[in-house]
């Protein structure tokens, strides 16, 4: 099978009135079959500049991307109807209602009338935004201007869909009708690169996952495969001060606002709660998590 996203040690400066700015200093990373994967890492880390190499709109220093065996910096054109896209920051027009930005982007595409207005119900009705369809973007809220960029996009009919903080500024539920969207597009056969900083987003959706630290890929693997490069599997929360001192033995302390975090292995509760006096209040005990993960691999404290 042709591999859906092949990067090869992808380099980009920017030079802004004599500063250079390393944002990406040897990026690898691959979606080696259709899955979603996920890109995490901090602010400034890269994300968005990758998104924009991958997408034919930047130009890298060095390095290469493949999309299903095309090269992207040397034939832009042989990728761009495999490619949709959700920009970072992108505004719809103010006087344009989400029905005519769909269907107008649709008939761009080349779509038939027909076959537009088709999509557009088809998007309207996926992502639950039909009360709003005709009401111009500047009437709008934020989330809402928000839904019509990725409906735009969701609506094109692509092999690989870069998404870049799709849901960002979206609410619970709102975010939750993107996830089924895109896993619908998950289901058929389709690749998703998706940037977020919602990490129980990317736990719930990411076939794999890719964590980048200025401009380079730390660890890229399943939400299980990542958990498995902790020290410790099993996370203790309990209220600051209770056990203080005694937990030391049993793992890692870590303070967290009004709560000790002791990071252990699950062989050991028993006996922690036991010989901690842990018995007399109220602890939560779980897995590790990718926000865990995610601390662990960028090497920032919880204070940070
Ligand atoms: N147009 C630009 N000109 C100069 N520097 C830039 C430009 N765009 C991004 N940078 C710098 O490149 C680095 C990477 O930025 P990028 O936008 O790729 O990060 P990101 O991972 O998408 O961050 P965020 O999570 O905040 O969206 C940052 O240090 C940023 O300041
Ligand atoms: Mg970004």
């Amino acid at each position: 099978m042709v591999v859906p996203l092949l990067v090869k040690d992808l380099r980009k400066d920017y030079l802004v009135k004599g500063k250079v700015t390393s944002a990406l200093r040897g990026l690898s990373l691959t979606a080696s079959r259709p899955m979603i994967l996920s890109i995490l890492g901090r602010n400034g880390s890269g994300k968005t500049t990758f998104v924009k190499i991958a997408t034919g709109q930047l130009i890298p220093g060095s390095g290469t991307v493949e999309i299903f065996g095309h090269d992207v910096i040397s034939s832009p054109a042989s990728v761009k109807g495999l490619i949709s896209l959700v920009p970072q920051e992108c505004r719809p027009w103010g006087h344009m209602t989400p029905r005519e930005h769909i269907y107008h982007y649709q008939r761009i595409l080349g779509n038939s009338r027909e076959g537009a207005r088709d999509r557009v119900q088809f998007i309207s009705d996926m992502l639950r935004i039909g009360s709003f369809m005709d009401t111009e973007a500047v009437n709008l809220s934020g989330g809402q201007r928000q839904l019509i960029v990725v409906g735009m996009s969701l609506s094109a009919e692509a092999d690989i869909y870069f998404l870049d903080e799709p849901t960002i500024g979206l609410d619970v539920i709102t975010r939750k009708n993107v996830w089924e969207g895109i896993r619908y597009f998950r289901k058929l056969g389709k690749t998703i690169v998706l940037t977020t900083h919602y990490l129980d987003e990317a736990s719930a959706l990411s076939d794999e996952i890719a964590v980048v630290s200025e401009g380079r890929l730390l660890a890229q693997g399943t939400l299980q495969q990542l958990q498995n490069m902790l020290d410790y599997n099993t996370r203790i929360r309990i209220p600051a001060g209770f056990a203080k001192g005694s937990l030391e033995p049993y793992g890692k302390v870590v303070s967290e606002s009004q709560y000790e975090i002791l990071y252990t292995d699950e062989k050991r509760v028993e006996e922690i709660i036991l010989s901690a006096g842990l018995l007399k209040t109220r602890i939560e005990i779980g897995p590790v998590g990718l926000d865990d993960v995610f601390i662990s691999l960028v090497g920032g404290s919880i204070e940070d």
